[in-house]
């Protein structure tokens, strides 16, 4: 089977169809060929995807076969059903104390798809879009596809910790400057913005008006604490930002493609109409689903957290042992993002471990543009199957 060995174009342009030219200059995306090459392998283990091991658990899925069985089974709302944009609201009074109405909220058939409303709503070709990186390439992507730029800002790395540089980030501001994308909790950093550069972002965007789009897909898996700091904590109503949410990795619910966007008041409009033209709303049923993950979650959200922190604890342990493996302990997440000392080409270095040794890591190159040196791994599953994917690891890396 094929895999690529470079960041090349793919080549969309082989049957000289009229497809937007933006397919055939769109990067190549290393992370989805090597999980596509992985499942070539047998008994390979896959820790390169952004899921753990465990099903959803039952008390969504039997709420899903209620609706359905109740003649929930219809088209419903643009930007969802009334009950779970409410509970939604419910939601963020209970965990995060804050008041945001439902007026405010719109449901998505995923995260990906509540950025793509975000982006859709903000971008015309041509804009710039200031991106905290290393981050999780579809949203590069996103912005590529947009026909628009994506200016890097790189975390700083030191002393075994990433940073931001407030500075160097207002710096990086153009006039074709439109929005600011942050991914905080960060994959693949497990990087965390704090309240102070949260209010510093906004107060920025309040004085220029550029937008700030913030995804918050991982706010819950921290270490100790109930969820990593929000920007819908600190900012207004009015202000020029759009926070994406997702139901796939708190509540193990990947597959269902389930998300929301948070915006002002003034994008409920906007928002329906690109919904309306686009999924037409998520599947009904499913989002009854959602209803029940955030009611009754959160048992199930602190027994992950728990295996998580094992694994993280694991992971350090290991990691501090071996002389070429250089790790900066995640913040949060469930995400490891680490360097192989003299393994600059992490995607031939990650051919390679399928290849010998059945371990498929995800390549680091497009996560930004200095990430060519590392690999990250998901550590979102059993201490068994974490302990057997370390040993070929480190079976690969002497
Ligand atoms: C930062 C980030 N946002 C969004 C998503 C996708 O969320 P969803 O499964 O809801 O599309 C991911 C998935 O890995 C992610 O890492």
């Amino acid at each position: 089977m094929e895999f690529l060995q470079s960041n090349n174009q793919m080549d969309y342009t082989k049957e000289k169809l009229n497809y937007r030219p933006i397919f055939s200059t769109l990067s190549k995306n290393a992370g989805a060929e090597i999980i596509r090459y992985g499942r070539s392998k047998e008994n390979a283990i896959t820790l390169a995807q952004g899921q753990g091991d465990a099903n959803t658990p039952d008390f969504i899925c039997e709420a899903v076969q209620t609706a359905m069985s109740d003649g929930h089974t219809f088209y419903g709302p643009p930007i969802g059903e009334p009950a779970l944009r409410q509970e939604i609201s419910d939601y963020y009074k209970r965990i995060f104390n804050i008041d945001v109405p439902m007026n405010r909220i719109f449901v998505t058939a995923s995260g990906t798809t509540a950025m793509d409303y975000a982006l859709t709503s903000l971008l015309d070709p041509g804009d710039d879009v200031i991106a905290i990186t290393p981050i999780w390439k579809n949203l590069l992507s996103a912005v590529e596809v947009a026909q628009a730029n994506a200016i890097e800002v790189p975390l700083d790395e030191q002393d075994g910790q990433w940073s931001l540089d407030l500075d160097r980030l207002f710096d990086s501001v153009t006039d074709k400057t439109r929005a600011i994308l942050i991914v905080s909790p960060s994959n693949p950093t497990g990087w965390v913005m704090n309240d102070a550069e949260i209010k510093a972002l906004l107060a920025f965007s309040r004085k220029t008006g550029i937008w700030i789009v913030a995804d918050e897909v991982y706010s819950r898996l921290t270490l100790n604490e109930s969820h990593a700091p929000s920007f819908l904590e600190h900012a207004e109503e009015r202000d020029f930002l759009l926070t994406v949410n997702s139901f796939s990795k708190a509540w193990a619910m990947t597959g269902w493609r389930l998300g929301w966007l948070v915006g002002p008041p003034c994008a409920e409009s906007i928002i329906c109409d690109i919904a309306l033209y686009n999924t037409m709303g998520a599947p009904t049923p499913l989002q009854y689903g959602g209803i029940a993950a955030l009611r009754h979650g959160e048992d199930f959200i602190e027994s992950q957290k728990l295996q998580w922190r094992q694994n993280r604890k694991t992971l350090i342990e290991r990691f501090d042992n071996h002389d070429r493996i250089l790790m900066n302990p995640p913040d949060a997440t469930f995400y490891s993002f680490f360097k192989v000392d003299g393994e600059e080409k992490c995607i031939s270095f990650c051919k390679d471990l399928v290849d010998n040794v059945g371990l498929v890591l995800a390549p680091g190159v497009g996560f930004g543009k200095d990430c060519a040196g590392y690999v990250r791994l998901c550590y979102a599953v059993s201490d068994g199957l974490l302990s057997e994917a370390l040993d070929r690891l480190e079976e690969a890396v002497r």
